[in-house]
């Protein structure tokens, strides 16, 4: 019910009386009387004036499920939003919620998680009320081979919403978002699948906005758009702006099923691009420059005996042969 009410006094431009809003929802003045409180509590300022009603100040930096889905323009993306303060991972919710039978376009959202997940099994380091924790269900009715080029276009969007605020991100293959040399944003797809089939896929999306506070091993690796910029960023404007983006993308790439725009894109953003690079694979390391991406979304890389070798994404850590982390 409060958020009936959220939603009557957000598009109200003046004082509602507390009798107006009861015989709005059949409820009784008492009980609009409580849930004016419990919106109170969650942190919206609402002036309450005798003889008048209520009058809701829009401005407000709240991050919860009403402030994340009112100005989305998406047509499905977010529209349906699970929302927490804390959780252990969005992205194993959203993984229950998809076998349960939720749909494509479906968000979980989190202000904090406290088993973040990484790719390769790392953990991913989170700080609350700061970042983005994301992950949004698809369920692509492509063939499987397909799936990993959803993760780079997701990437791209990423990117693109980055530009749009003035930040010139770029990628570290497969999709760790780069800026300054430092990873600032991190993309976790986990699939589940039979033979052909996609049931579902989890975009999970780590974006670090205005973090200040990493682990000591990520000091030197990591950052926020904030320690780069020395700019607060709206979460808000960003989560909405990347589905909106990534929305458009995916749309396009699931009807025509062309990768071709997508991965020239894709290699305009990717750092490793002709670089030397060090790879862990299969707890092998191979030395060797990066001389293509496959349709695919593979590494193609020239090893030190001039072999070509093909390196799927998910399996792999990549760092410049001179020491640097991108
Ligand atoms: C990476 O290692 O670069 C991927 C990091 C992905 C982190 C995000 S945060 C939201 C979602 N939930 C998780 O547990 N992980 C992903």
């Amino acid at each position: 019910m409060y958020n009936k009410i959220l939603k009557l006094l957000s598009d109200a431009n003046e004082f509602i009386s507390g009798e107006n809003i009861a015989n709005n929802f059949g409820i009784t003045r008492s009980a609009v009387w409580k849930n004016i409180n419990k919106l109170k509590n969650m942190g919206y300022n609402i002036v309450s004036i005798n003889n008048k009603g209520y009058l809701l100040n829009k401005n407000n930096s709240l991050y919860n499920e009403f402030e994340i889905t009112k100005n989305l323009k998406t047509k499905l993306f977010g529209k349906k939003c699970y929302f927490f303060e804390e959780i252990d991972s969005t992205n194993n919710y959203a993984k229950k919620i998809a076998s349960d039978n939720e749909q494509e376009g479906v968000i979980v959202v989190s202000n904090f998680q406290s088993k973040g997940k990484g790719r390769l099994d790392k953990s991913w380091f989170c700080e609350k009320d700061k970042a983005i924790y994301l992950s949004l269900i698809l369920k692509p009715n492509i063939p499987l081979t397909n799936s990993n080029r959803i993760t780079l276009i997701s990437g791209i969007a990423l990117c693109k919403v980055l530009k749009n605020l003035k930040i010139d991100a770029k990628i570290k293959w497969p999709n760790d978002i780069i800026l300054n040399n430092k990873k600032i944003a991190g993309i976790l797809t986990e699939l589940n699948a039979q033979i052909e089939k996609i049931h579902y896929i989890i975009m999970g999306i780590g974006i670090n906005v205005n973090n200040t506070i990493f682990e000591k091993a990520l000091i030197k690796k990591a950052s926020s758009l904030f320690l780069e910029t020395g700019e607060i960023f709206d979460r808000k404007l960003i989560l909405n702006n990347f589905l909106l983006e990534f929305e458009k993308m995916y749309n396009e790439y699931i009807e025509f099923l062309n990768f071709e725009p997508f991965l020239n894109e894709y290699k305009s953003l990717c750092l490793n691009l002709n670089k030397n690079v060090t790879l862990k694979y299969k707890n092998k390391k191979i030395n060797g420059k990066v001389i293509d991406i496959s349709t695919y979304g593979s590494l193609i890389l020239l090893d030190e005996n001039n072999k070509k070798i093909e390196i799927n994404s998910g399996e792999v850590s990549i760092r410049n042969t001179n020491g640097e982390y991108i």
